[in-house]
C-alpha cells in the first residue's frame, strides 16, 4: 500500500534534495495519481522511461506486480545510487535497465514475455514521439488496451506561450508531442492538470 512505501518515498525526497536537479522528482501528488490510475486499470506490468531517484518507480511498484524502469542516469549520475538503495529498502519488484531509452525499448521488444499494460513516460522530451510510436507499433510489448501516461505535457505552462518568446528545444518538443497525439485516431487522449500535466 502507499502507507507502507511512504517512508521510503520520504527518504528518496530527502536524498534528492541533496542533488543538483531536484525538480526532476515528480512528487507525491503525481505519484498518487499514477497509483490510482494503475489500480483503476488493474495494471500489472508497468514500464517507466525516466527513473531518476526512483520516486515514481517505487510508488508504482506498490500497486503493480512489477515495474521495469529505464534510465541512462546521465542527467544526474548520483540518482542511480539513491534509486538502488531505495529499491532495497522498499523491497519492491522494480528492475532497472541502465541504458538509453530507445535501446531499452529495442531490447524489451525481443525479450518481453507479457506485454506492459501501463507505461509512464518521463524521459527525454525530444524523444517522446518515438517512445509513443514504438509502443503503439508493438502490441506484444505494449497491450493495445493499456494506458500510456506522459509527464510534463504542460511544461511549466511554456507550451501555451508563443514560439517567439519561448522556443527552447524541450518546449518545442513538448508542443510537437501534444500536436502529434491530439488528432491520433488510434488512441483516446485526455490530460490531468496535476502538477506539470500528465497526458493519458
Ligand atoms: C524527470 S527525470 C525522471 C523522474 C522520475 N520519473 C520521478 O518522478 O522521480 C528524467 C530522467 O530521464 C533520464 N533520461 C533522459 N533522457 C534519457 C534517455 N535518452 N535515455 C534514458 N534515460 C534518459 C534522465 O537521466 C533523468 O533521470
Amino acid at each position: 500500500s502507499n502507507i507502507e512505501q511512504g517512508e521510503v518515498l520520504r527518504w528518496i525526497e530527502e536524498q534528492t534534495m541533496k542533488l543538483q536537479k531536484t525538480s526532476m522528482l515528480s512528487g507525491s501528488l503525481s505519484a498518487s495519481t499514477l497509483q490510482s490510475l494503475i489500480r483503476m486499470k488493474g495494471a500489472k506490468n508497468v514500464l517507466e522511461i525516466g527513473t531518476y531517484t526512483g520516486f515514481t518507480a517505487i510508488a508504482m511498484a506498490a500497486v503493480a506486480s512489477r515495474v521495469v524502469t529505464v534510465d541512462n542516469f546521465k542527467a544526474e549520475p548520483a540518482s542511480e545510487d539513491v534509486c538502488r538503495e531505495a529499491i532495497k529498502m522498499a523491497n519492491v519488484n522494480v528492475s532497472i535497465m541502465k541504458m538509453d531509452a530507445k535501446d531499452a525499448l529495442n531490447c524489451l521488444v525481443n525479450e518481453v514475455k507479457e506485454p506492459f499494460d501501463f507505461v509512464f513516460i518521463d524521459g527525454d522530451k525530444k524523444e517522446q514521439i518515438d517512445y509513443y510510436e514504438f509502443l503503439l507499433k508493438h502490441p506484444h510489448l505494449f497491450d493495445p488496451k493499456g494506458v500510456i501516461a506522459v509527464d510534463n505535457t504542460l511544461w511549466y505552462s511554456r507550451v501555451f506561450q508563443s514560439d517567439d518568446k519561448i522556443g527552447d528545444e524541450d518546449t518545442v518538443a513538448v508542443r510537437k508531442f501534444n500536436d502529434h497525439i491530439k488528432r491520433d485516431p488510434r488512441t483516446f487522449v485526455s490530460i490531468i492538470p496535476v502538477r506539470d500535466g500528465i497526458t493519458l
